[in-house]
């Protein structure tokens, strides 16, 4: 089942604000480049904004609650990038992939258009430690069957450095596990409706209630207490960078910065 954004962008806008954090973390990829293509950009979270941005995106209504101005917004898919080969220096998809019908057509498109970094924010499983799923046993599994795992991430894009991205306590871009240190944020339907796993996995109240439950009797603390002194965590959540070395088009080999920080 695939999920509507456009019912879903409002809550985007509200609820996904970019975590600081997480986007200096991307960011540390994108210092050389001066052309920047984001694919499946939803509202635009992580752009930067030191340089010229393309922003890919299909959904109409996430590109109205977009939260910059500043980039070329282009209304398309991943699977079909309408851009010649080598357009960009670098080029990221963050959160998306799991999205799209065609994730190795994707990725092949942006081998093609891009000729140094290709950032991807991806996520590989819970590990042991994401106590949602003990309330909500359909989560177990669930988006593993739609995320690429490593082994064929380096499949599709050829050589990658892989980084965990651990996830702060107080999260400001609020994706699945970004609530792992606010478990009443889970009771929150305006919060749920902002990640896009709530609206396929199916049955999710009996388990909310005895959330709800375990959070008022205190058994919630007893259970998963520990949690509570912990700063930040890895819940699974990496960046997939293919290397490449930018070449500007019509540029001399010599005029190409190999990593020209700016
Ligand atoms: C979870 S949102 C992530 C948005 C943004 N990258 C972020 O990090 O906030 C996933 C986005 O992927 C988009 N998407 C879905 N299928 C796609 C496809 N085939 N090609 C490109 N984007 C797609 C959706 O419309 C949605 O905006």
């Amino acid at each position: 089942m695939s999920v509507n954004y456009d019912e879903l962008a409002e809550s985007y806008r509200r609820y996904r604000t970019p975590d600081a954090r997480i986007a200096s973390s991307i960011w540390a990829h994108l210092e050389s480049a001066e052309r920047v293509l984001n694919v499946g950009a939803g509202t635009g979270a992580y752009e930067p904004d030191n340089c010229e941005v393309v922003a890919v995106e299909p959904s109409e209504q996430m590109t109205v609650f977009r939260r910059t101005s500043k980039s070329k917004l282009v209304r398309a898919s991943a699977e079909n990038l309408p851009f010649d080969d080598g357009a960009f220096d670098a080029s990221m998809a963050l959160l998306t992939i799991h999205h799209w019908s065609d994730i190795r057509r994707g990725l092949k498109e942006m081998l093609r258009v891009t000729t140094g970094k290709i950032v991807v924010f991806t996520w590989v499983g819970y590990g042991n430690d994401f106590w949602l799923e003990d309330y909500l046993a359909a989560l177990r599994g669930f988006d593993l069957k739609l995320f690429p795992d490593l082994r064929e991430m380096e499949e599709m894009l050829g050589a990658i450095t892989v980084e965990p991205v651990e996830i702060p306590h107080d999260c400001t871009d609020g994706f699945m596990c970004a609530y792992w240190r606010r478990p009443r944020a889970y009771l929150d339907a305006a919060a749920r409706k902002a990640i896009s796993t709530f609206s396929r996995v199916g049955a999710i109240e009996e388990g909310l209630r005895n959330l709800e439950d375990d959070l008022d009797s205190g058994e919630w603390d007893r259970k998963y207490g520990h949690l509570l002194a912990k700063a930040s965590m890895d819940l699974g959540y990496r960046l997939v960078v293919r290397d490449g070395a930018i070449v500007r088009p019509g540029a001399a080999a010599s005029d190409n910065p190999p990593d020209r920080v700016r």
